[in-house]
């Protein structure tokens, strides 16, 4: 069978290492591979947004599987131009996608359905007035103090403020402004929840809903979680504080209700619904849906998932039901750690030389993910975007696993390397305190 990923970061790198392994027979490609895919896949050269040209590329070629990895081509309707096609993919509607395309939407479909999450209000540019007649509300509704662009930014379009006022400001920029673009134009104004992050992922036919090993991601550039937000600096899984029961109800208070709510608007969502979590005092609410697999968590939840990732994925992308799969996890510990090049998430540079050093290959349970990686034309592998490189370990417990990972990203050197040495620290802590 032909297997298509579009994407070419991390996770996409965990996509293809997990499905090889699945179907050690299946011919795999990827939309123009990095620096660390071309063992495993044939590297096509069609952009991941080239819907038309992916999808000619799947029909002719009689692709059995495409898995799409990045929401902007879910958001640009990729997969309803291979559904129209006929050609099995796995990934949401446009439609379904925009669970995380526009969080007017998902906070509109939260509220209507009764699924927990932040107090909010919604504005538009066109409509600033309202926006004004609001404000002297606003101030009385408690902590409405982020500030949330609703198109896709790139998750830059969240601004945590310290006060009511200051989100006030920031939020009338944003509608004025042009700052954030069409992604701006729409803002959503919300209650602060207090607590810490879970992600979860969940495998869904639009009806059933089969949820994964759930994570915690840091996105804080500094150890410590601080200064500005990035795309992902580390993930590990298991998480301690998501115990069967909390997930459970996840499971019937979010995830289940989040798809019935898709499905009665007449948007089932079939894909990989990630579900961002705060548990908070009063019990996990929603901070934001995504419409795909997270980056970095896809790089500690894939190794250890023991069954088959295939199967489920196949079955979504046929249409078919996945009612009575279940999943089985390996009992060991996963940690990421991201490798930055220095300035990320500002500026940086790329085409800078990486040496790994080959010991790691030979590691036992240490996977190298590449991101920003190419081969430059003379064959060294090169640094080309923010983060480089994810590398994973597994192992018993989370703080064998996450000394491993810090151990193995070591041994990767480039000029300007920057990673965080405090992956999974409240984990760590956590388990520490239970074991004394
Ligand atoms: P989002 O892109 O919506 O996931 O927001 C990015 C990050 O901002 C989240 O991962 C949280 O750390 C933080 N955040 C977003 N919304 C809230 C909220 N309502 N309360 C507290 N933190 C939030
Ligand atoms: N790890 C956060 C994300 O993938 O959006």
């Amino acid at each position: 069978m032909k297997i298509l990923i579009v994407g070419n970061g991390g996770r996409e790198h965990a996509l293809l290492w997990k499905l090889r392994r699945d179907a050690p027979g299946a011919d795999l490609f990827v939309t123009r591979a990095n620096g660390g895919m071309g063992g495993l896949a044939t590297s096509l050269d069609i952009a991941p947004g080239d819907i038309g040209g992916l999808a000619d590329w799947a029909a002719w070629n009689g692709a059995g599987l495409t898995v799409v990895g990045p929401e902007i081509p879910l958001d640009e309707g990729i997969v309803d131009a291979f559904v129209a096609r006929g050609l099995p993919i796995f990934g949401p509607t446009q439609a379904a996608a925009r669970i995380e395309s526009s969080k007017a939407f998902s906070k509109r479909l939260m509220r209507d359905y009764g699924i927990p999450t932040a107090a909010f209000r919604r504005y538009s540019s066109t409509d600033i007035a309202t926006f004004d007649a609001d404000e002297a509300k606003l101030r009385g509704m408690g902590e409405l103090r982020v500030v949330k662009a609703s198109g896709l930014a790139a998750g830059k379009g969240v601004l945590v403020c310290e006060t009511v006022d200051e989100a006030i400001d920031a939020a009338r920029e944003m509608l004025a402004g042009d700052s954030f673009g069409a992604a701006g134009r729409e803002v959503v104004i919300e209650e602060f929840m207090h607590g810490e992050e879970l992600s979860v992922f969940a495998l869904t036919d639009g009806t059933n809903v089969v949820p994964m090993l759930p994570a915690q991601d840091h996105k804080r550039i500094g150890e410590g979680e601080t200064g500005p937000n990035t795309g992902g600096m580390g993930a590990y899984a298991p998480v301690a504080l998501a115990t069967p029961e909390l997930m459970r109800q996840v499971t019937e208070e979010i995830l289940r209700p989040t798809v019935a709510a898709l499905a009665a608007e007449g948007h089932p969502f079939r894909g990989l619904l990630y579900a961002g979590l705060m548990l908070t005092e009063t019990g996990p609410r929603v901070v934001e849906f995504n419409c795909r697999f997270g980056d970095p968590e896809t790089q500690v939840v894939l190794p250890l998932l023991a069954s088959s990732l295939l199967d489920p994925l196949l079955a979504i992308a046929r249409g078919e039901s996945i009612a009575g799969a279940s999943l089985e996890w390996r009992s060991d510990a996963a940690v990421t750690t991201v490798l930055a090049s220095g300035g990320y998430p500002g500026d940086y540079h790329s085409g800078i030389p990486i040496h790994v050093d080959p010991a790691i290959e030979s590691m036992d349970d240490v996977l190298v993910f590449h991101a920003g990686t190419k081969t430059s034309a003379d064959g060294t592998l090169v640094t080309s975007g923010g983060r480089v490189m994810a590398v994973t370990a597994l192992a018993p417990t989370v703080g064998e696993a996450a000394e491993r990972s810090r151990a193995a990203a070591d041994m990767v050197g480039f000029d300007g390397r920057y990673f965080r040495r405090d992956i999974a620290h409240r984990e760590v802590a956590r388990t520490e305190v239970a074991r004394a």
